[in-house]
């Protein structure tokens, strides 16, 4: 039988009395879009990790199930479920952190943007909840298209009168975990080893790598650097092909978001020097979100990071990102004041 709430108020008490006597406290941590392909592994990744305290799970279908399975793991997380648009409230009551993966993902032959018309709505219903529930927690967007759905989620925070830009970070880090991986390949060193910013947004083109700034420092021939921005940019599209109407990427996501939330706890604790790659409010370019470095503190975002040092390829990538980016952003925002 599930716990009752009163015996699970009781662990939480006793846990509280053993941090007390010398442990950090941990974060609350809610998965909106938990029963996913995403959502799954993603609440199995936090429910190892050791900053979270409390793990809510909520989804329109199946999270009593995902719930009750998580939930045996002997980890520190408390986890609880919660179904339907009418728990949306409790779900999110209270969190620090609130992770979306909520949404459809592509079928082959479709882009990114092609899933706007259904996701856009489902951002906008999500960031609502939050707005009134828990204003002050990070938000990290994974919904596609990303371009579009942090604009949105951006516009509804501004209608409610809580939007902090340092608050909303749209999540690209699969497309950097892909970089390190596919240039680790090509250069014969372990992915773990390689870091490569990756800039702009995340749909195609807008998704740009830079190769001149990878670390450790390495050259790449004029072949390398065009194999590699290909592969990088359509990292998604590759996936999506091979699942074959099955979905798009959902264990390389759910292993990048914990990246990305753990970061952002870290950020939050107060640990120095936490760095990542992120879509959010901006003034790199003349673009009002845009990703880049940012670093990661207390409030979220501490710094938007410049671009540093890009070489022609780079530059003129820049620009066809910048082209598309403004037209997606757009949309996402004409969508909530329509
Ligand atoms: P999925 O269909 O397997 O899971 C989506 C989940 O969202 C389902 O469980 C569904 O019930 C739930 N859901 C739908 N409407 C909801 C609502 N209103 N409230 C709460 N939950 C709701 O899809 P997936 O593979 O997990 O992908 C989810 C999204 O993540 C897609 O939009 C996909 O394109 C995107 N994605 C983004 C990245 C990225 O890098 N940012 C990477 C991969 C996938
Ligand atoms: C990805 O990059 O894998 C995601 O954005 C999913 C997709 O549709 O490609």
């Amino acid at each position: 039988h599930p716990p009752t709430s009163q015996m699970e108020e009781t662990s939480l008490l006793r846990r509280a009395n053993c941090r007390s006597k010398g442990a950090a406290p941990g974060f609350k941590v809610a998965i909106l879009g938990a029963a996913g392909g995403i959502g799954q592994p993603l609440a199995m990744l936090m429910k190892i990790n050791p900053l979270v305290s409390v793990l809510h799970l909520y989804d329109v279908v199946n999270a009593p199930g995902v719930t009750a399975d998580v939930s045996h793991m002997n980890t520190g997380a408390v986890v609880r479920g919660f179904l339907g648009q009418p728990q949306l409230e409790n779900a999110l009551t209270g969190m620090d952190l609130v992770i979306i993966p909520a949404g459809v993902p592509r079928k082959p032959g479709m882009t990114r943007d092609d899933l706007f018309n259904i996701n856009a709505g489902i951002v906008k219903t999500l960031c609502e909840g939050v707005a009134k529930c828990c204003p002050k927690a990070i938000v990290n967007l994974i919904s596609n298209p990303v371009n579009s759905t942090v604009p949105i989620a951006a516009e509804v925070f501004k209608r409610a009168g809580t939007f902090d830009p340092r608050r909303l970070l749209g999540v690209t880090t699969l497309d950097v975990v892909r970089a390190n991986t596919f240039v680790a390949e090509v250069i014969g060193l372990d992915p773990r080893d390689v870091n490569v910013p990756v800039v702009g947004g995340h749909a195609g083109v807008t998704i740009l790598p830079l190769l001149s700034q990878v670390n450790p420092p390495c050259s790449f021939t004029p072949d390398e650097i065009s194999h590699l921005t290909n592969r990088i940019q359509n990292g998604g599209t590759e996936v999506v092909e091979a699942k074959a109407g099955a979905g798009s990427a959902t264990l390389s996501m759910a292993y990048a978001a914990a990246k990305f939330a753990d970061a952002c706890l870290h950020g939050l604790r107060g640990d120095a020097g936490v760095v990542e790659c992120s879509f959010v409010a901006s003034q790199v370019t003349e673009l009002p979100f845009f990703a880049t470095k940012v670093q990661l503190g207390r409030n979220g975002v501490e710094e938007v990071l410049p671009l540093g040092p890009l070489n022609e390829f780079e530059r003129a990538g820049l620009e066809k990102a910048k082209k598309e980016l403004a037209v997606s952003i757009e949309k996402g925002v004409s969508f909530v004041k329509k």
